[in-house]
């Protein structure tokens, strides 16, 4: 893995491992390289399914335009009885990872009710190009209406090809992050194909100014007691006033080994140190013991307490010092040589086009997708309730927009999609049945999901003490006993659709 500013985007599913050389953040927006949400991880000598191909029409909202690309899947049937049901993982910002296909909670469900599985990835990203590059031109194909029209189509293809064309064979979707709200929107959009939704973590109101991110943050980290976030506070204060001499900016520029010298002539770069160092609890805190060493994802051993443990530890220094220290080690966990803060270099990388580009990884996808459907926009705003400091404001990631999209892609363009996408959608307002939708108190996103239930038949699941998807990922021994209730609720819950006419 590479750089390290975190910055605009943030939501995902991460998948598979793969090692990054970009300057792109490792949290950016929210998202961490690989997407929101993190891949289980298998034990030695298992063997993946392969790569499935289907054909997709490059818009399904065009007919004249007859143009089609190759949408990648996976299948697995070991537990299929006939006439059983069909379970349809749907993959989001990042490469779909076959390891789903083998391990999770869903594939325990699927061994209870008989179910084949399968795992469409999502356009654009992983092996899935519907367009020859990343263009802005080329982006315009990219959305989460077209993402449910291309389940809709792959459902109807697989019924038969698969031959699971009987009328009881019920369907259930499962997804966490933004494929969780992919999940609950499918439900809504094309209630004649679905027969019930597991939307996990799903933020499911569109947002600009996603300031409240931080808040859950902050009292995450009070768990730990008030002295974590009170010398974060202190730290942020230090390099506050240190960076407005020469001499202090060098001192921080070596404390918190940056590859490049801060350039504070253009505040970008200033509001990239404040928001990559927030990143380093971010991280920590949105994937919290959330048992990823499933999909193998490096840090898993990170938690809210080490870091906490490290900023309230006085033999590690003062505040700034402990604060470095955190860094470091966040650096040194994702093997990074040095902080890669340069505002001008991300967004160079953020630019690339070519799939073959480590922003293709994901992250110029994601952006745009944030920048033109949803905001999410991690902002410092929220004032002096969070210690990290407020130069990473709404501006800065707008300007993020313009920037790597171009100059039309400004705050009135972002907000008119964003009302768009909640108007499609009814945000706060959905209506629908048989959806539930469970998340986790120390999950920043539950913010902007659902906390109560939406009706009886679409319950909200509120995991005390749990980060982003836990419930998604295969049970371990250290499970806390409210996230084994839930996972025997959504099953239970799956059952009733199951055996509902
Ligand atoms: C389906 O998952 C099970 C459980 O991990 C595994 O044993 C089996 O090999 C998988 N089947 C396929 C076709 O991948
Ligand atoms: C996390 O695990 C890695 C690899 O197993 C190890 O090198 C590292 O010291 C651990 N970090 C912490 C904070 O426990
Ligand atoms: C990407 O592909 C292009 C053309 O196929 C090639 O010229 C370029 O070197 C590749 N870049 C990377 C980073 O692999
Ligand atoms: C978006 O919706 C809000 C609230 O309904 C409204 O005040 C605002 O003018 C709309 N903005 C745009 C750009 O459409
Ligand atoms: C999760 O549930 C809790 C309580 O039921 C609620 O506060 C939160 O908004 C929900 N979040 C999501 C993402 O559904």
């Amino acid at each position: 893995m590479a750089a390290s500013m975190k910055t605009v985007l943030n939501l995902v599913l991460i998948s598979v491992l793969v090692s990054f050389t970009s300057s792109l953040p490792r949290f950016l927006h929210g998202r961490p390289k690989h997407g929101l949400l993190g891949a289980p991880k298998l034990p030695q000598g298992s063997v993946l399914p392969p790569d499935m191909w289907l054909k997709q029409k490059l818009t399904h909202f065009n007919y004249a335009d007859t143009r089609t690309w190759q949408q990648r899947y996976f299948v697995n049937d070991t537990f299929y009885k006939p006439n059983g049901p069909i379970f349809l993982m749907i993959g989001g910002e990042g490469t779909a990872n076959p390891a789903w296909m083998l391990q999770g909670a869903w594939i325990e469900y699927a061994k209870t009710y008989h179910a084949i599985c399968f795992l469409l990835e999502h356009r654009y990203y992983g092996k899935s190009h519907p367009t020859p590059d990343l263009s802005v031109d080329n982006l315009q194909f990219l959305s989460s209406e077209q993402a449910l029209a291309d389940l809709a189509y792959f459902i109807q293809y697989v019924k038969h090809k698969y031959n699971l064309m009987s009328k009881d064979q019920k369907l259930i979707t499962f997804g966490g992050s933004y494929p969780g709200s992919l999940s609950a929107w499918f439900r809504v959009k094309y209630p004649h194909l679905v027969d019930g939704a597991v939307a996990t973590s799903a933020p499911i109101f569109a947002q600009l100014n996603f300031k409240e991110y931080l808040q859950v943050v902050v009292s995450s980290l009070a768990t730990t007691g008030p002295g974590c976030n009170k010398n974060i506070k202190m730290a942020t204060d230090t390099i506050t006033k240190m960076i407005s001499t020469d001499t202090g900016r060098k001192s921080v520029e070596k404390m918190f080994n940056l590859c490049d010298p801060l350039d504070t002539s253009q505040y970008v770069d200033g509001s990239n140190l404040f928001s990559n160092l927030a990143g380093n609890f971010e991280g920590v805190v949105q994937y919290n013991k959330d048992n990823r060493a499933f999909e193998g994802a490096i840090g898993t051993n990170i938690t809210i307490d080490t870091i906490c443990g490290i900023m309230t530890d006085e033999s590690n220094g003062s505040p700034i010092e402990r604060y470095a220290k955190v860094n470091s080690l966040m650096l040194s966990t994702y093997s990074q040589k040095c902080l890669d803060n340069s505002y001008n270099k991300m967004i160079k990388g953020l630019q690339a086009t070519a799939w073959n580009s480590s922003a293709s990884e994901g992250g110029r996808q994601w952006m745009y997708q944030t920048c033109t459907e949803f905001g999410f926009f991690q902002s410092s705003d929220l004032g002096d309730v969070q210690p990290f400091g407020n130069f990473f404001n709404l501006k800065f990631s707008i300007q993020q927009c313009m920037d790597v999209f171009g100059a039309k892609f400004n705050q009135e363009l972002i907000q008119m999609g964003i009302n768009r996408t909640n108007t499609n959608y009814g945000g706060y307002g959905m209506r629908a049945t048989k959806i539930v939708f469970p998340n986790g108190s120390i999950d920043p996103w539950h913010f902007l999901g659902f906390t109560k239930d939406l009706s009886m038949e679409s319950p909200a699941i509120y995991i005390q003490g749990t980060a982003h998807c836990a419930n998604m990922y295969p049970a371990t021994s250290d499970d806390l006993p409210q996230l084994v209730q839930a996972r025997a609720t959504i099953e239970k819950l799956i059952g009733t659709w199951l055996s509902s006419n």
